[in-house]
Formats: structure tokens, sequence, C-alpha cells
């Protein structure tokens, strides 16, 4: 950024605090933000109370999270009438309802869609005339120069290969709010990663709404090039990528995990539901059967690997059938861990039109059922753990008990453990003593 703009921007000495909702890419598009932000003088500020600016980076995928949006900008109403604050909105839901969300709350300031961060230091420069609105769809990737990353953690990043999605599964908002396909440039990919390796993070996350559709937009490479191109980055001991799109998971990606060095054994391959009939209504591209002939393949070639998923309960005419499907497939699969979700009809989706004959009171009864379900598998699944020994990656403390450290082992599932050494950014090797049904507890053998 050069000077003038740095002066133009009105950032300068001020503190920023971000409130982040949703997923992965949502924290990692917040500490490219912030990057941004503090290259243009202003500073990141964890208490929202003392900031001069707060800004809310919204999920639209379920309607609970809009729901809690509209809460805390409530609350903001208030808080602005005490302090002179700058209100910003951006992330899906400022793309879905862009100038509606001002005319309901004339506190907010300005309203940014996921293609448009780039421009928030000119956007700043604008704030003190008028109030702004930037919602284009960009159809190129635009590249945030990724040095000026402000990330949470200093061991795990996040590495965005593409965003948006061509897939419209009916249930779903993302291609309304993220737009279609944009795929990175691989070299500035590979870039990004050397430099986290260099700068000593040791696992990374690989993301994008549907990463095995990833086709280089400079060279034509495949998201298998692109793997193995990233395997070869020295010192990255682990990398992982999520979502992946079972229609588009081929047996190469999975040769390619089992050949590479550094590419975790574990893959988060999301279903939504266990019956063809709700597959089918979905637009997810493929049957029951289809998505266990690939887990087949999957379980032939990587026999270690670890699963898991995501499904959604009570969509739009999900019979009890269609529900005892589901059962069974996560009987069948054996995941280590899923998320799962009551459905919530989306604005602009296929599904929202579809008459809903599932009553409420039957959702949540089956999320509960399907949740206790999958419980009881971990439980017996992380059973099976005790006394083996495992790599695990420390990510953290206990904020009670200092001796405490929780880290991931290289099926992503959580590890914790006592240690008298300060073991965080450090891959370490643990034998279980214990487990429950969403973590293992361990003891500390070495530090390699
Ligand atoms: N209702 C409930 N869950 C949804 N998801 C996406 N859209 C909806 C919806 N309308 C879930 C899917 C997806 C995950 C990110 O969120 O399981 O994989
Ligand atoms: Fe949504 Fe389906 Fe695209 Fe995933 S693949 S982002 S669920 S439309």
């Amino acid at each position: 950024m050069n000077k003038m703009e740095k002066n133009n921007s009105n950032l300068t000495n001020r503190k920023f605090y971000i409130h982040t909702f949703g997923c992965q890419m949502n924290e990692n598009d917040s500490e490219h933000i912030a990057g941004i932000l503090a290259s243009a003088g202003a500073e990141l500020s964890y208490s929202a109370e003392e900031s001069d600016i707060i800004i809310i980076n919204t999920c639209a995928v379920r309607e609970k999270s809009v729901e809690k949006f509209y809460s805390l900008l409530g609350r903001l109403a208030c808080f602005k009438k005490k302090k002179n604050i700058i209100i910003g909105v951006i992330g899906c839901v400022s793309q879905l309802y862009r100038s509606k969300i001002l005319d309901k709350n004339p506190h907010v300031d300005f309203i940014i869609g996921p293609d448009n961060y780039w421009k928030m230091p000119q956007i700043f420069s604008r704030l003190s005339s008028e109030k702004v609105i930037s919602t284009q769809w960009n159809h190129k990737w635009h590249e945030i120069p990724c040095t000026q990353s402000l990330r949470k953690s200093h061991y795990s990043a996040y590495v965005t290969i593409m965003e948006g999605c061509n897939n419209f599964c009916t249930y779903c908002v993302v291609p309304f709010t993220r737009g279609r396909e944009k795929c990175r440039p691989i070299q500035n990919i590979l870039r990004e990663m050397r430099y986290l390796s260099e700068k000593g993070y040791k696992e990374i996350y690989l993301l994008g709404q549907d990463v095995n559709s990833y086709v280089a937009p400079d060279s034509g490479e495949t998201f298998c090039d692109l793997l193995k191109k990233a395997d070869k980055i020295e010192e990255i001991g682990w990398i992982r990528f999520i979502s992946s799109h079972p229609k588009y998971f081929t047996p190469e990606i999975a040769i390619v995990i089992s050949e590479g060095n550094n590419i975790c054994h574990q893959i988060h391959l999301p279903v939504q539901s266990g019956s063809s009939s709700i597959l089918r209504k979905m637009n997810r591209g493929y049957t029951r059967d289809e998505y266990l002939e690939k887990i087949d393949v999957i379980h032939k070639l990587i026999p270690d690997v670890a699963l898991s998923t995501d499904i959604i309960v009570g969509f739009p005419e999900e019979t009890e059938e269609d529900f005892n499907e589901t059962l069974s497939l996560l009987k069948t699969v054996r995941y280590t861990n899923i998320f799962s979700f009551r459905y919530s009809p989306r604005p602009l989706t296929a599904a929202s039109k579809i008459r809903d004959s599932v009553p409420l009171r039957e959702k949540r009864g089956r999320l509960v059922e399907l949740q206790t379900f999958q419980r009881n598998l971990q439980l017996e699944i992380n059973k099976s753990f005790i006394g083996k020994s495992m790599k695990v990656l420390c990510l953290g403390k206990s904020k009670k008990d200092p001796n405490i450290y929780s880290g991931r082992n290289e099926g992503n599932q959580v590890v914790n453990f006592k240690s008298k050494k300060d073991v965080r950014g450090k891959f370490i090797d643990v034998s279980i003593t214990g487990y429950g049904p969403y973590s293992l507890q361990g003891k500390l053998n070495d530090i390699t």
C-alpha cells in the first residue's frame, strides 16, 4: 500500500475488533482482513468494548447463525449510542441481503461481500462522507498478499485454494453467497505454503467449498497435481484439505494421499444423507451405493484412513426409513467424527420451495437420535486406541491447568495429555491411556 492510501484510509491508530461466524473460510478471511487493516495502520483488538471499529463476518449457511448475527447487530445499536464507532458487516449474509441490512439497521456503516475484501482500505477512506455497500462479483481470483495475514495460530494455518461452488445442492445457499467457483493460481498457493513453512507452521489446511474440483487457472493443473507439489514443501509436517465433494473424489486422489509423505491419512467427505432418494432430492450427484463404493476404494488404498462427514437430518420429505438409512451408513463407514445439522430452509435454494412434511419436533428428535448413535460409535472407535502410541501436533494449552496440553492426531482427533515442558507447535509421540466420545487422553512419550 502506498503512503497516500495509508493516510487517506482513516485507519491509523484505530482499534478494530472482528467477530467471526461460520466456517474455516470465514476464519481465514477474517485473518486476511485483520492483516489488511493492520497494514493500513489500525490495531487488532480482542475486545469489542475497547475498539473504534467493529466488523462482523457473517455466515448464511443455516438460519441459526443468521439469527445470532442479527441479535449481535441489535446489541451493537445500543453500544453505538454510547460510543462513536464504525460498524461493518461482511461475509455471506452481506452478499445475500446487501442494502436490506442497512434499511433495517441504520447504525451499520458498511456492507462488504466476500469478493470485495481487498478494497477495504479504499472503503474506509469513503466512510466519513457516505455509507458503503460493496458486493460486486469478481469472476477471477483476486489475490490478497499472504504476508499481511494476522493468523490466530502460530502452528496451524488455512490456505484458500478455491472459492465458490457450481454444484447447487438444493439446500445450500453458498453458490448465492460465494458465487461460482474461482480457483487460485497454483504458484500463489505454493508460495503461501512455502512462506508459512519458513514461518514455522507445521500444519496446513487447503480450503475450498469443493477442493477436488480445483483446476489451476494458469496451468490447468488438477487437485492431485497441487497435492503432489504441496507434498514436496519441506518442513510442513501435515497437509489436510476441506471440503471434498464425493462426486469428484477419484481413486487418484486416494493414491496421491497414500503415496505422499506429508498428506494426512484423513478425509472429510460430506455425505449429507444415507438415503439415495434424499440424495437425489438434494442434487448431490451420487447414490448411497456409489458413495459406499468410494469409501471402499479409499479403505483399500489407505487402510489407516480416518474419515469424517457432514449430515443433514430432516430434509423435506425425509421419511423414518430414509433417516434409518443414514444411521446404517454411519454404522457401515465408522467415521471418527461427524458434523450434523437439522435442515434449515435457505433463501433462493430449490429445497426451500419443496413442501416440508417433516415436523420440527421430528427433525429435532432425529438430530438427537443421530448424535447419540454416533456418540456410541465414537466411544467404541476411541476405545480401540487404548495402549497405542501416535504422533500428535500440540496446538494449545489448557487455560485451567497449565500442565495439560491439547493437540490433534493425524486423524484430526483431539488428544489431551500432561507435559512439564511447553510443547506447543511440536510433533510429539503420545500413548493413549483414556478416551471419551470426542477426545482421547494420553501420556507423552517423546518430543520429535
Ligand atoms: N440446512 C442445514 N445444514 C446445511 N448445510 C448446508 N446447508 C444447510 C441447510 N440449509 C450443512 C451441510 C454442509 C455444511 C457446511 O453445512 O452439511 O456440508
Ligand atoms: Fe453447498 Fe453443495 Fe456447494 Fe457444498 S457442494 S458448498 S453443500 S452447494
